[in-house]
Parts: structure tokens; sequence; C-alpha cells
């Protein structure tokens, strides 16, 4: 069964098809690659999705629901989480409150909460606190709770952004470059947590640049070139299929 599908999708930028007439779907519970060299739409792709970005048409569907055009706030709510490929974090406050403030838009969740703080609110910040620490300690953080997000390595940030994703408990997981600029043994724990996500039958739709990052990560990848699809499939059979091997000759590699 499919939890996202995507049909006909259209945006352009003054000129630019960013992306060209693109649907896929995504199966539940799966972990899937959108690949393709740099500039190629995926980014977009996410936005479109997300509802940060408007289609000029095409239509997208989540959990049996027409979500095209739904703002990112709804989007959240109804079970998308996702990660930005330049970090957004809160440099100047702690790691846990990151994760805490990463509650905001999930279920029930008031905006105003705090200005009316009763007991049971209180209580709630503790339950919160507890699953935030819960969180930090699922992506190996929980040690640098405390530290300023300011002060964590690149990597560090990495995990960081994936946990405050996390404390919204999504159903999808859109990961917009989440191996990026990792050295060997934190890409190792990224793909773990990826790995244990899904075993708890999350789905995720992961964005990469590089063909070989999305082997034995990916059940399925789909491949994108000037915003159109050249291949979709295992990414095995994709990694030599003669469209894309010609998309990526001649583009530089970040
Ligand atoms: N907000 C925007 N305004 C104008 N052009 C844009 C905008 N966002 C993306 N583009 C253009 O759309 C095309 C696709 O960009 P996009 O960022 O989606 O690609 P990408 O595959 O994510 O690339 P990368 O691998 O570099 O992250 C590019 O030509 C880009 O310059
Ligand atoms: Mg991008």
């Amino acid at each position: 069964m499919a939890i996202l599908r995507v049909e006909n999708l259209f945006k352009e930028f003054d000129g630019i098809k960013a992306v060209d007439g693109l649907s896929f779907e995504v199966e539940s519970g799966s972990i899937c690659g959108l690949v393709g060299p740099n500039g190629s739409g995926k980014t977009t792709v996410f936005n479109l999705i997300c509802g940060y970005l408007k289609p000029d048409k095409g239509r997208i569907n989540f959990r049996d629901r027409e979500i095209t055009n739904l703002s990112p706030d709804k989007n959240a709510r109804l079970g998308l989480g996702r990660t930005f490929q330049n970090i957004r974090l809160f440099p100047q406050i702690s790691v846990l409150d990151n994760v805490m403030l990463g509650f905001k838009y999930s279920k029930g969740e008031r905006f105003f909460a705090a200005l009316f703080q009763t007991k049971s609110m209180k209580e709630e910040e503790r339950e919160k606190r507890a699953k935030a620490e819960e969180i930090l300690r699922f992506v190996g953080l929980i040690d640098k709770r405390n530290k300023l997000a300011e002060n964590l390595s690149h990597g560090q940030r990495k995990l960081l952004e994936l946990a405050r994703v996390l404390a919204l408990d999504p159903k999808l997981f859109l990961l917009d470059e989440p191996f990026a600029g990792l050295f060997p043994e934190t890409k190792r724990k990224m793909l773990d947590l990826m790995r244990k996500l899904k075993e708890k039958g999350r789905t995720i739709l992961f964005v990469e640049h590089d063909m070989n990052s999305v082997m034995g990560v990916a059940e399925k990848v789909i491949v994108l070139n000037y915003g159109k699809k050249i291949a979709e499939g295992k990414p095995e059979e994709v990694k030599n299929n003669e469209k894309v091997i010609s998309a990526y000759l001649g583009k530089r590699k970040v």
C-alpha cells in the first residue's frame, strides 16, 4: 500500500522547469531514495510535498488524503516530518530544548498553553522532557542534552535534526541529504537509525545525490534529471541504467 502518491507534479521557477511532470509512489513501511544530480529538483519535490511551495500542476496524496496545497503545519500534524538540506536548528538553545520545540507541532499542543500553566500542564511538560530524553538516547545525543546546539559538530547536528523530527512522531520521514558531510562512523549511525525507524513501521523518503550512497539502504530509488523521472527501481538495477549513467556524466559531485 502506498503511503505517499505524487501525480503529474509540475513546478517552474522563472522559466526553469524544476519539477516536470513527476509521478511516483512510496510504499508504506519502506525506505525509498530520491536521487539525482545537483539541481535536478529533489529539494523542490520535498518542498512541494510538505507545502513550502505550491505546485503549478499535479496532485499529492498522503495516507489516502489529498494534501496538495496544504500548509507545512497542517502536513506536520497529518504525520509528515521533514529535515532540511541546510540544517535548521535553534543554535542558541540547548540540544534538549531543540527537541522539546519539535513537540510544538505535535497533536494537541496549544501554542498559548504556557500562558495558562496549570498543574496538569506542568505534568505534561515533565512527560515531554522524558520523551525528548528518550529520543536523544535513541539518536545517541543524550550526553549532549545541555549543550547549546551551536556547539555540536556537523554530524551531531544532523542527528539532532533527526531527533527534532522524531518529536513529531511522523508516519513519513522526508530526509533531505541525511548523509551529507558525515564521517563514515556517523553515516553508519544515521543508517542504523533509519533502519530502526523502518522496523518500527515508519516510512522514509530520503534525498541523495550520490548514487553509491543509496546502495544497501533504499529498497527503491527514483532518479530525477531536470525535474523528470528517468528511472525507478532497485538501486542495483538503476545504477546501470544508461539514462542514469549519462545524467551523471560530467556532473560535478558536491
Ligand atoms: N526558490 C527557487 N527559486 C528559483 N529557482 C529555484 C528555487 N528553488 C530551486 N530552484 C531551481 O530549481 C532547480 C532544482 O533545484 P533543487 O534545489 O530542487 O535541486 P536539488 O536536486 O535539490 O539540487 P541539490 O543536489 O543541489 O540539492 C534548480 O535549477 C534550482 O536553481
Ligand atoms: Mg537539494
